[in-house]
């Protein structure tokens, strides 16, 4: 065990569940990090999907020093500031919301607990409906409409009441907002499951969604907070599915790896949410918003949606031949540069993992029992950084 390790084993909660015991990076640049020792690793976890332009891009950077330097925090109930309008305008340019206005917050749970709140509070109904196998956050409201893992909540139920959990299938959603439509004031779902294994719903079905909400005048919370920010080949995974979400959660990528969430409805939504109903001391810090709004200029002027849909394309296709070549792999998914490789057997993945980390490769799982390997390089990735993960990984499966 290395010396961080141990004087980590003294100080830090047990509570901290990690993917790679005893691994542990110094810094870190463009798609690669080093660890104490000076390795080099090929980043595909990115922090679990928030350093989308690769580490420390010199444009983040810059914004984010440049803000140090001019104000590190007001609190924006105290005194509003430049970056957190700026951000919520170039937020209104890039999401398919009428007239968006932004409550920002810092991490995906704050920002999914201010969407539950937002629709509580606007419909005046207190029930929820999520989906089986999402996840939202492991703050106790976020963690009820969660259930991608159940140990998430064990020891914590009972949780937030009036939360019911669907599965994929419209007929059923039906029924259940048939039955009780005057008190579910909001559907929360991931328009691709995250840590419920990357699974992208079947086509049409975010449309059935957004339809039954309508129709029992429901609220939509979508929750894209690891889809979002252009992981999928579009800011929005919700737009290949060309659907409208009344409430728009992101974090993640928002602000390059700087803790930032955002909570986005319309202004015609948002009117009904009263001045101190919700609020955050350190929601939207300055230096954040700076290194967001860098985040979505880079993503326009490297025309990296482009690239991520693309490059996204490539890998997918070439994961497919590895998957002809090793029956391990048992289904591939995913949109843009957020893909799973389903191994069907967490071991597996495990080992898999272990030995892509020992040849310069870091990934992580995801998965109800971890047995999916995840692809989530930077949207700025390069296809020779592509190639030589799948060196990596083709050799890993091959040697599993
Ligand atoms: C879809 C989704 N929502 C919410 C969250 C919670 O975000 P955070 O860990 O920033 O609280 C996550 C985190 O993985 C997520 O993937």
């Amino acid at each position: 065990m290395n010396k961080l390790e141990n004087r980590g084993k003294k100080v830090l909660s047990p509570v901290l569940a990690r993917y790679h015991a005893g691994f542990s990076v110094a810094k870190a640049r463009g798609s690669y990090v080093y660890d104490d020792q000076g390795k080099k690793y090929l980043d595909f976890a990115t922090g679990i999907a928030c350093d989308i332009l690769g580490h420390c891009h010199p444009k983040v950077v810059s914004a984010a020093k440049k803000q140090l330097d001019r104000l590190i925090h007001a609190c924006v109930g105290v005194a509003l500031y430049e970056p957190y309008v700026k951000l919520a305008e170039e937020l209104r340019k890039i999401v398919p919301i009428k007239k968006a206005q932004s409550f920002f917050c810092q991490s995906g749970a704050e920002a999914v607990e201010a969407a539950i709140k937002l629709a509580k509070f606007a419909s005046k109904k207190p029930g929820i409906i999520a989906f089986q196998g999402g996840f939202h956050g492991r703050t106790l409201g976020a963690l009820s409409v969660t259930t991608s893992k159940m140990k998430y909540r064990e020891g914590y139920e009972p949780l937030l009441p009036e939360v019911y959990i669907a599965p994929f299938d419209l007929l059923l959603v039906e029924g259940l907002l048939k039955e009780n439509d005057w008190k579910i004031g909001g559907v929360i779902i991931e328009p691709v499951l995250g840590e419920g294994g990357y699974v992208v719903p079947p086509s049409g079905f975010l449309k059935g969604v957004r339809a039954l909400c309508d129709k029992y005048n429901t609220l939509l919370i979508v929750d894209e907070v690891q889809t979002g920010m252009g992981h999928t080949g579009k800011w929005l995974a919700c737009e290949h599915e060309g659907i409208v979400p009344d409430i728009l959660v992101l974090a993640k990528g928002l602000a390059s790896g700087l803790p930032l969430g955002a909570c986005v409805a319309s202004q015609e939504l948002m009117a009904k949410w009263s001045p101190g109903a919700h609020g955050s001391t350190f929601g939207g810090n300055p230096v954040c918003c700076a290194a967001a709004i860098a985040t979505i200029e880079t993503i326009k002027k490297e025309k990296l949606l482009a690239n991520t849909a693309k490059l996204g394309r490539y890998l997918m296709n070439e994961l497919s031949k590895l998957k002809a070549s090793f029956p391990l792999v048992k289904e591939l998914r995913g949109l843009g540069l957020l893909i799973g490789v389903d191994l069907g057997n967490s071991a597996a993945a495990r080992k898999v993992i272990d030995l892509c980390l020992a040849h310069g490769l870091l990934l992580i799982s995801t998965g109800k029992d971890g047995s999916v390997v995840r692809f989530i390089p930077p949207l700025n990735v390069s296809k020779k950084e592509i190639d030589l993960a799948l060196k990596i990984f083709g050799a890993a499966l091959r040697d599993v």
